[in-house]
C-alpha cells in the first residue's frame, strides 16, 4: 500500500512539475485561482485583485495593446505611455527628414503642442474577459466534422460578441485557448489619437543594434514615449487639435528604490505566440527542418544588403529597417533551433509521448479516444513537411526579391482592365493608388540590391528546392536559359518596367486600359504572377486541409494531456491576449565556465565604445554625463548607473514594452528582448536558460530627465523613492 502511494506521489510530482517556477503566461482573470498563492509565495506583497479586477481600477487599466504587436504602460494621469524604441521605430521614422532626422538625433515635445499626431496608430484596453466556452460551444459535438465546428462556433461567436458590446464604444472578440478546448471574451477600448512625445537618440534607444539583439549583456535603451488623447468626455476620438490628454483610471508608480537578486517581479502585456503542448514532429519540423531552411535564405539576403548598406548612406536609409526586421527572425530561429537540440528538446517530448501512449492505451475507453492521435499526428507531419520546406523556399526565398512582391501589386489592375464591368473611372482611382505606392517602393529601393537578391535566391532555389515542388513557370524559365540565371536576370531587369521609378511613373501617367497587356508582358510580373498562381493553386489547399487536420488533432491532444495529468497547471498559449508571467531577478549559466550578472551598467556602455562601428557611437551627451558620474537620483545604491536586467518571466515577441513590475506592482523595467540561449521558449521552456531582458526604469528616467531634459515628463509621473 504504501509503495503503492509512494509510486502515485512520485507520477504525479513527476508530471506536476513539468510546468517550472518561472514558465508560464497566465489570465488575469484566473489569477486568484491558479497563481496568486504562489505569487506571494514567491515576494508578491499585492493581490489579485489588484492586478485584475473588473468592480474597481486595478494595474490592468494601465495596460495598452500598443499598435497591434507591442505593449505600452500609462505613467501619468494624463495619458501619458512608455513602450520601446523599436516599437515606437516606424512612427518615429515616419516624422524623420533629413532636416529633422529624429531617427538619429532623438526627439523631445517641449509642450502638449509639438506632441506629434500619427494616423494609423491605435492602443487598446481591455475592459474586461469572461470564460465563454459553453456558450461557444453549444450545439458542437464529436460526431461533427471541423468544418460544421467551425461554422458553428463562428455564429454563436457573432451573437456574443454582438451582445457583449451592445449601447457602447466598446469592441469585442472571442479568442480559443487551449487549442479550441476553451474560449474568453474580451471586451476592449481603443484609442486612435495617439502622440509621439519623445524618443532617444538611436545610438541610445538601438544602441548595439542587430548585433547584440537577442543577447546578453545588453545596453540598449530600448523605449520611447507617446500621450493619449481623447475627447472632452474622455472617450476615444479621432484625432482633433481639440482632443485632450486621456485620463486614465489607473496608471502606474514608478519606483527608483532599486532592484536586487532574487526579487520578485512580474510581466503584464501582450505575448503574441508560443507553441508549449506540440507533439515531438511539429517541434522536429520547425527547429531542425524549417528553421535552417529559412535562415540559409535569410543569411544570403542579410549578406546583400549589409554589405550594401555599409558601402552607401542612402543604401542604410533605404534598407536599414528592411535589415532590422530580417535579421530578427533570422537570429531568432537560429537561437530557438540552437536552444532545442541543446535541451533535447524533441527526445523530452519523444518521452513524454511513450509514457502517453501507454496510458492512451492503459484502458479501452481511453484506447479509442486517444490511442490513435499519435501515429495521426505522425502521419500528418510526414505528408506535410516537404510541402512546408517547399513553401519556406518560396516565402523565404523568391519572395525575397522585392520586384517579385512589388510587381504583383498590379494584378488588381491587370484584372480590372479585363473586367468590362468596371469603369475607366475605377481604373483611374487604382492608378492613383499605385502611384503613391510606388513611389514609397522606390523611395526604399536599389536596384542593384535587387540584382543581387534575384540572383543568389532563384540560384538557390532552382538548386535546393524539390524539383517536384518547383513553381513551374521557374523550372521552365531555368531551362530555357539553360540554367544560366545570371543571364535570366541580366534580361529579366533590363525589360522590366518595374525596377525603374521614371519609367514606370511614365507608365502610369498615360496609362490606358489596353495598356494592362504591357502589364502582363512583363518578365517581373510573369514571374510573380507564376509565383503567387502556384501558391494558390498547390500550396494553399495543402497547407489548408492539413492545418484542419492538425487543428482537431492538437485540441484533441490538449485535451489529453490534461486528462492525463490533472494534477499539472496548465497555462493557455500565448495568443496577443493579455497574460501575467512572473519569476525573479536572475543571473544565468550560459555556457561552461561562464556565468553572467543580472544587471548591466553605463560602464558597459563605455566598454562597447566604438565609434568606427555604427551600432557602437556612444552620444557625446551621455558621455558627459558619464565622465561626471552625474546620475542623480537615478544612481543604484551601488552608485554606478544601471541600464539593464534580467529575469525568470516567461515572454515572447508582443512582450516588447510590457512594465515589468515589483512586488508591490510598481513599474521597475520595460520588457524588450530574450536572451540568446533560452529563444526555444516558444516552443520550450527552460528555468536554467530562459531569461527576459527588460530596461532598467531609472536609465529610462535618466535619460528623459538628464539628458534631454526633459523634465516635465518626469514631473508628471508618480514616483517613490
Ligand atoms: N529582438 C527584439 C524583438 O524581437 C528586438 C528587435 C528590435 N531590435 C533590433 N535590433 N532589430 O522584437
Ligand atoms: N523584442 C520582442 C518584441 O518585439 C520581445 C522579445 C521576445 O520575443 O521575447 O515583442
Amino acid at each position: 500500500m504504501k509503495f503503492k502511494t509512494i509510486l502515485l506521489a512520485t507520477f504525479l510530482t513527476l508530471f506536476t512539475n513539468l510546468s517550472h517556477a518561472g514558465e508560464g503566461m497566465w489570465l488575469p482573470l484566473l489569477l486568484s485561482q491558479l497563481n496568486e498563492k504562489e505569487m506571494r509565495d514567491m515576494g508578491m506583497r499585492i493581490t489579485a485583485e489588484d492586478i485584475y479586477s473588473i468592480n474597481h481600477s486595478s494595474l490592468k487599466d494601465a495596460i495598452v495593446l500598443f499598435g497591434g504587436g507591442c505593449t505600452g504602460e500609462l505613467v501619468s494621469d494624463k495619458g501619458l505611455l512608455l513602450t520601446n524604441h523599436h516599437c515606437g521605430y516606424g512612427n518615429i521614422q515616419k516624422h524623420s527628414s533629413l532636416e529633422h532626422d529624429y531617427l538619429t538625433n532623438g526627439f523631445w515635445s517641449q509642450r502638449l503642442e509639438e506632441e506629434l499626431p500619427n494616423p494609423g496608430l491605435s492602443v487598446t484596453f481591455l475592459v474586461r474577459m469572461e470564460d465563454v466556452t459553453q456558450s461557444t460551444l453549444k450545439g458542437i459535438n464529436n460526431n461533427i466534422s471541423q468544418k460544421i465546428r467551425d461554422s458553428i462556433i463562428q455564429s454563436n461567436i457573432k451573437i456574443l460578441v454582438k451582445e457583449a458590446v451592445k449601447g457602447t464604444h466598446y469592441t469585442a472578440q472571442v479568442k480559443p485557448f487551449y487549442s479550441g478546448n476553451q474560449y474568453y471574451l474580451f471586451v476592449s477600448e481603443t484609442f486612435t489619437d495617439v502622440r509621439l512625445v519623445g524618443a532617444p537618440p538611436s545610438n541610445i534607444g538601438k544602441f548595439g543594434g542587430d548585433t547584440d539583439n537577442w543577447m546578453w549583456p545588453r545596453h540598449t535603451g530600448d523605449f520611447s514615449m507617446f500621450r493619449i488623447y481623447a475627447g472632452k468626455d474622455n472617450k476615444p476620438a479621432e484625432y482633433s487639435k481639440d482632443n485632450v490628454p486621456y485620463r486614465p483610471a489607473k496608471h502606474l508608480t514608478i519606483s527608483l528604490k532599486g532592484i536586487k537578486e532574487g526579487d520578485f517581479t512580474f510581466v503584464y502585456g501582450f505575448p503574441g505566440t508560443t507553441q508549449e503542448y506540440l507533439p515531438s514532429y511539429a517541434v522536429d519540423m520547425t527547429a531542425m527542418q524549417r528553421n535552417p531552411v529559412a535562415i540559409g535564405l535569410r543569411q544570403q539576403r542579410l549578406d546583400i544588403i549589409d554589405k550594401a548598406m555599409e558601402s552607401d548612406r542612402l543604401t542604410r536609409i533605404q534598407y536599414s529597417a528592411k535589415a532590422a526586421g530580417i535579421s530578427n527572425t533570422w537570429k531568432k530561429m537560429i537561437g530557438e533551433s540552437r536552444g532545442i537540440k541543446l535541451l533535447d528538446g524533441i527526445e523530452k517530448k519523444q518521452e513524454f509521448e511513450k509514457d502517453f501512449q501507454q496510458w492512451a492505451q492503459s484502458n479501452p475507453e481511453l484506447n479509442a479516444k486517444y490511442g490513435q492521435l499519435l501515429p495521426a499526428f505522425g502521419k500528418a507531419f510526414g505528408a506535410f513537411v516537404p510541402v512546408n520546406i517547399a513553401y519556406t523556399y518560396i516565402s523565404e526565398g523568391l519572395l525575397g526579391i522585392e520586384l517579385v512582391r512589388f510587381s504583383y501589386g498590379y494584378n488588381n489592375l491587370v484584372k480590372f482592365c479585363n473586367d468590362k464591368s468596371k469603369t475607366d473611372d475605377e481604373i483611374s482611382k487604382l492608378i492613383e493608388g499605385l502611384k503613391i505606392s510606388a513611389a514609397a517602393f522606390h523611395k526604399n529601393y536599389n536596384k542593384q540590391v535587387d540584382v543581387k537578391l534575384f540572383e543568389t535566391l532563384m540560384t538557390t532555389y532552382t538548386k535546393s528546392c524539390e524539383t517536384d515542388l518547383q513553381v513551374p513557370y521557374v523550372k521552365e524559365t531555368t531551362a530555357k536559359y539553360k540554367g544560366d540565371i545570371n543571364t535570366w536576370t541580366n534580361d529579366l531587369y533590363k525589360n522590366t518596367l518595374f525596377a525603374d521609378s521614371a519609367k514606370l511613373y511614365a507608365f502610369l501617367s498615360g496609362f490606358k486600359r489596353k495598356d494592362a497587356r504591357k502589364i502582363e508582358k512583363d518578365p517581373a510580373y510573369i514571374l510573380a504572377s507564376g509565383i503567387y498562381t502556384y501558391s494558390q493553386n498547390i500550396f494553399y489547399p495543402l497547407v489548408t486541409s492539413f492545418y484542419a487536420t492538425n487543428d482537431s488533432l492538437q485540441r484533441l491532444y490538449i485535451a489529453a494531456q490534461m486528462e492525463m495529468q490533472p494534477e499539472k497547471r496548465f497555462y493557455p498559449d500565448a495568443n496577443s491576449t493579455l497574460r501575467i508571467a512572473y519569476g525573479n531577478v536572475k543571473g544565468y549559466k550560459p555556457a561552461d565556465a561562464v556565468e553572467y550578472n543580472w544587471f548591466t551598467t553605463l560602464d558597459g556602455i563605455m566598454q562597447k565604445e566604438n565609434p568606427d562601428i555604427y551600432d557602437y557611437v556612444v552620444e557625446p551627451k551621455l558621455k558627459e554625463l558619464y565622465n561626471l558620474r552625474d546620475y542623480g537620483r537615478y544612481a543604484d545604491a551601488d552608485k554606478s548607473m544601471h541600464v539593464g536586467f534580467i529575469a525568470s518571466n516567461h515572454t515572447t515577441g508582443g512582450n516588447s514594452g510590457s512594465p515589468v513590475l515589483n512586488a508591490e506592482g510598481q513599474l521597475i523595467g520595460i520588457n524588450f528582448d530574450r536572451c540568446w540561449e533560452g529563444t526555444m521558449s516558444d516552443l520550450m521552456y527552460d528555468p536554467d536558460q530562459c531569461r527576459n531582458i527588460s530596461l532598467d526604469i531609472r536609465y529610462c528616467l535618466f535619460i528623459i530627465d538628464k539628458m534631454a531634459g526633459a523634465k516635465r515628463l518626469v514631473d508628471e509621473m508618480t514616483i517613490v523613492e
